[in-house]
């Protein structure tokens, strides 16, 4: 059995989808269980941060796809006690390239090191999904702000990175990786807004954004220092985070998912 965590986000639910249609056994967690979830596919309620509590759903689980929310040690701890011998981790191209400001996604690659399990872990640079912050602006007056509106990043489908991490949970030769996803082509948020009007039909105005005003945006959602190195990342990106990884397309057999292809399918969330 498989028990895959964050199960109902942005890779969680192609992650759960797409083992349920290989037939494997899954088992879907998160804190609350959506209106319309499949049927035939087990739900289980617990909060990552009460490692406890994921207990009696990793007893008798055979791989765990974690996502990283809670005490990374004590719920690798609760996965070995529960008989997981194999671990994928969702963690961030920002563990690698900003070790100290995404000091959180590298405290849970320790975890999952050190655990004596066979571990793999995902490094995913930005999700395309971010651009559905555009969602209310493009809604009501086909606009959409960002910050750094020429600075260009491969951004991922987490379709793909759900793939991934499928194909890593089924399949042999995984343990010890790191993988980094990213997507097929670096854009920039411009050429960005530019595919999301394609796919509606309709001219998207791109607004140029202040660091400040993007910053105050994500601080209400994030802690300050996260939203300070994600404007970094940007803004002024590393060699390393400019760069369109090999990843996706070694595992998947296939180049990687484009952000016209995300457009596209996504299209309907801006309407
Ligand atoms: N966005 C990016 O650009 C990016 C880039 C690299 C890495 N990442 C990492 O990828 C992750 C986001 O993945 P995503 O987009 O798939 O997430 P998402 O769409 O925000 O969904 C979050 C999922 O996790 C569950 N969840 C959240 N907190 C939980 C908790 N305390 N206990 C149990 N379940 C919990 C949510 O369900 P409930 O709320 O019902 O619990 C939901 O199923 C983050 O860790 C992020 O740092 C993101």
């Amino acid at each position: 059995m498989i028990v895959v965590t964050g199960a109902t986000g942005n890779v969680g639910r192609p992650l759960v989808a797409a083992l349920a249609a290989a037939g494997a056994q899954v088992t879907a967690v998160s804190r609350s269980k959506p209106a319309e979830w499949p049927s035939g596919i087990a739900h289980r309620r617990a909060d990552l941060a009460e490692p406890e509590g994921l207990r009696p759903v990793l007893d008798g689980a055979d791989a765990l796809f974690l996502f990283p929310q809670g005490p990374a040690d004590a719920l690798v701890d609760v996965a070995k006690a529960g008989g997981v011998r194999r671990i994928v981790l969702l963690s961030s191209q920002g563990a690698g390239t900003r070790p100290g400001a995404y000091a959180h996604f590298a405290g849970f690659e320790r975890a999952v090191r050190n655990s004596g399990l066979a571990w793999t872990v995902l490094r995913p640079g930005g999700f395309a999904t971010n651009t559905l912050a555009w969602q209310e602006s493009i809604r009501v007056n086909w606009t959409a702000a960002a910050p750094f509106g020429d600075v260009a990043l491969p951004f991922v489908d987490p379709a793909d990175v759900a793939e991934v991490a499928a194909k890593v949970l089924l399949g042999d030769g995984h343990a010890g990786r790191v993988y980094e996803l990213t997507g097929p082509a670096p854009l920039t948020p411009r050429e960005r807004a530019h595919a999301i009007g394609e796919a509606l039909g309709v001219a998207v105005r791109f607004l140029d954004q202040s660091p400040a005003d993007a910053r105050a945006e994500m601080a209400a959602q994030v802690p300050g220092p996260i939203a300070d190195a994600t404007l970094a990342v940007l803004g002024d990106p590393l060699p390393a985070e400019r760069r369109v990884s090999p990843d996706v397309e070694r595992i998947l057999g296939r180049p990687a998912r484009s952000f016209a292809e995300w457009a596209a399918r996504s299209a309907a969330a801006f309407e």
